[in-house]
């Protein structure tokens, strides 16, 4: 990659006039061209191939997806490939196939039957490879223990399993029999569990006695007891995979062994077939507010946007060692880590525990050892890389590493370019890859052959997806103006419902544009000269600072791009005078003292990145913010601190609870 222009994000001599409701400030000059090399092999390798192809995609979206949906196995082929009643869409009406058939079964007449499905390795150090036949085997067989466990198509299971090969192994084992599986993150509280159970109607949990994590053992079946104690639930049986050797209790009647299931059944199982709008997964989603939504994926669409990007996206190449660090808990681990690597053939690495155990350096030996040529991880982590220091990855040889991608929240350009530099050596690019539970697979984003990249923005639509930026009316907006985030076409891997209620359907999503049939995202955006995207966050966090709305995600950039800052989170705080004041609570890099100085010093830092509009009212130290388990900030507890309230609601979600005391004890 080559930066064609080198300057660093300059403030503007004047903020850029902007007509439209959401101001940026922020200029970012660097722009990053493939490489040569890597364009010549690259599935898409040039702007031109692109442009082309998009605008006939999105021209015809029933064509475009209708031609690539050829590439999945079908027991039987479809008669129509859309039908949108807005705002509910059927893909493929007609067509039947089996998910795990097509992430499988496939595989296993060519030379991928023994080419490595998963290579995993346990926080202890233990590594294990099952093949593409070794999986299908595995499979088969789980799929017939939960039908001993009387597990039909359509019933709900819930998965709440640690990193290991068998929480895949359950995922595609509901595929493979029609059962709807609703992973819960093994993070999750006995409480979560409990309310995933009571709202998907579940009657079977598939477990394991612990995981490990930083050193110790998770109570995953503990866990589990606690959830179903009170007989809540319509839970009937919950089978227990042997992980950690802790004790654990077993239920006489309900809970059974995995491994002396596996003593009972066969390892033939013929996959059951599916429509292509039969359930897949349930896979729960908190919103800012209220309970958590189960968002509804169904077969075809899904397994079709999940396969074609996983191939685009990250290009794939028969030889490619690929390693998406998500939890099979998100989104992100359905779609990168199970069935788009999958059911393209891939290799997929996945690792149990924590980044930073028994050292700092765990990712980075682990691309060493096994020889990852992509990686695919959240801002959050490589923030949080940044902290520990670069003598970490720096002992390691990454040269084998092609490609690099994010995803999860908007990535600073300061953390963007420690990833190129450091992770990257200046060599390989990075996919910035926007998207959303709901919508399946990525949506904006670049393709590596093709896309020049600037650091921070997720650049363009991927094909057969109309992305645009629009003002409250629904007319799109003019270049470097503010609005929101729509897509305005169905695509075939968007939720199909909020599980047993239509109505929060229809409010969440599709209420804001109504009239136009356009998907409401909830978040903020602009779009450059060049048309790319950029996320200003969340439209729900926009701040309105003296008549000015401002985005947090360019104000928190603006912090981490100064040299003592590893992460920052911006929340808006009363004020009396200006209606919304900035407070942003701030960690500094390791090494990095707290003072009144520096408070000053950022406010000044922030002043020149984005103009003194922006300069924050409050800064916090903190040692760390308040994250959701999938590393999203907390910003609801942070605005009530910043507004010295005392923090209430639910905070089921937070990862480290101690994080609040210690927040609510500083000062501003
Ligand atoms: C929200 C969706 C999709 C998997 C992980 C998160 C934010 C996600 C980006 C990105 C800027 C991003 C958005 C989005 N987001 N990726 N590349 N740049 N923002 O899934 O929990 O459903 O969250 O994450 O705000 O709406 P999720």
């Amino acid at each position: 990659m080559s930066a064609k222009n080198k300057k660093k994000s300059t403030p503007p001599a004047a903020a850029p006039a902007i007509a439209a409701n959401i101001e940026s400030h922020m200029v970012e000059n660097r722009v990053f061209k493939p490489a040569k090399e890597f364009a010549k092999k690259a599935h898409v390798s040039s702007m031109d191939e692109y442009r082309s192809l998009w605008k006939k995609s999105v021209r015809n979206p029933e064509k475009f997806w209708g031609g690539l949906a050829r590439e999945l196995d079908w027991r039987k082929k479809w008669k129509q490939v859309l039908e949108w009643k807005a705002p509910f869409a059927k893909w493929f009406i007609g067509g039947k196939l089996n998910v795990a058939e097509n992430c499988l079964d496939r595989h296993l007449h060519g030379p991928k039957k023994n080419k490595a499905a998963i290579i995993w390795e346990g926080e202890p150090g233990e590594s294990r490879t099952l093949t593409y036949a070794q999986l299908h085997r595995e499979v088969c067989r789980f799929a017939n223990v939960l039908k001993r466990n009387k597990v039909k198509k359509g019933d709900r299971v819930l998965i709440y399993m640690p990193m290991i090969p068998e929480a895949a192994i359950a995922m595609l084992a509901c595929a493979r029999i029609g059962a709807i599986h609703s992973v819960v993150f093994g993070g999750f509280s006995a409480e979560s569990i409990k309310d995933r159970a009571n709202d998907s109607g579940a009657t079977c949990i598939v477990t394991a006695d612990g995981g490990y994590r930083r050193g110790a053992i998770v109570p995953l079946k503990h866990n589990v007891d606690a959830a179903l104690k009170d007989g809540s639930t319509k839970v009937k049986h919950v089978i227990v995979f042997r992980r950690a050797h802790n004790e654990v209790h077993i239920e006489e009647g309900r809970d059974v062994w995995w491994h002396r299931e596996l003593e009972y059944v066969s390892a033939v199982c013929p996959a059951v077939e599916m429509d292509s709008e039969d359930p897949l997964f349930i896979l729960y989603t908190s919103g800012s507010t209220g309970k958590p939504k189960g968002i509804l994926h169904t077969t075809a669409g899904y397994l079709l946007g999940a396969y074609v990007t996983t191939k685009y996206v990250f290009d794939l190449r028969p030889d490619d060692i690929y390693w998406c660090t998500a939890d099979v808990g998100w989104i992100t681990g359905h779609s990168y880590l199970v069935y788009g690597p999958l059911a393209n053939g891939a290799t997929s690495i996945m690792y149990e525990g924590a980044p930073n155990w028994p050292e700092s350096d765990r990712f980075w030996k682990i691309i060493a050892d096994h020889g990852v040529t992509i990686l695919y991880t959240a801002p959050t982590a490589i923030r949080a890389f940044i902290k520990w220091g670069d003598q970490w990855p720096a002992r390691h040889d990454l040269t084998s590493l092609r490609l690099l991608g994010t995803v999860g929240e908007p990535i600073n350009p300061e953390a963007w370019m420690w990833y190129h530099q450091k992770i990257g050596g200046g060599r390989c690019p990075i996919v910035d890859t926007w998207w959303q539970t709901e919508t399946g697979a990525i949506m904006i984003t670049p393709l590596p052959g093709a896309t020049p990249t600037k650091p921070g923005t997720a650049t363009l639509p991927f094909f057969g997806i109309d992305a645009a930026i629009v003002d409250d009316a629904g007319n799109e907006v003019g270049p470097n103006e503010g609005g929101k985030l729509v897509v305005r076409k169905p695509w075939p891997s968007m939720l199909r419902a909020v599980w047993g209620d239509k109505a929060r359907y229809k409010e969440a999503y599709w209420s804001e544009f109504k009239k136009q049939g356009f998907y409401f995202t909830g978040d903020g955006a602009r779009r450059d000269k060049d048309g790319y995207f950029w996320i200003v966050g969340r439209i729900d966090d926009v701040l309105n600072v003296a008549g000015h709305r401002l985005g947090t995600a360019e104000i928190e950039s603006a912090l981490v791009s100064h040299e003592s800052v590893a992460e920052a989170a911006v929340v808006g705080c009363p004020d009396e005078i200006k209606g919304q004041g900035v407070a942003a609570f701030v960690t500094l890099k390791t090494g990095q003292t707290p003072t009144d100085k520096l408070k000053e010093e950022l406010r000044k830092h922030v002043a020149n990145a984005i103009g003194p509009i922006a300069k924050p009212d409050q800064i916090r130290f903190a040692d760390a913010l308040p994250k959701t388990r999938s590393g999203k900030i907390m910003r609801r507890l942070l605005k009530q601190i910043a507004s010295g309230q005392t923090v209430t609601g639910d905070t089921t979600t937070l990862e480290d609870f101690s994080i609040l005391a210690r927040l609510q004890s500083t000062e501003e």
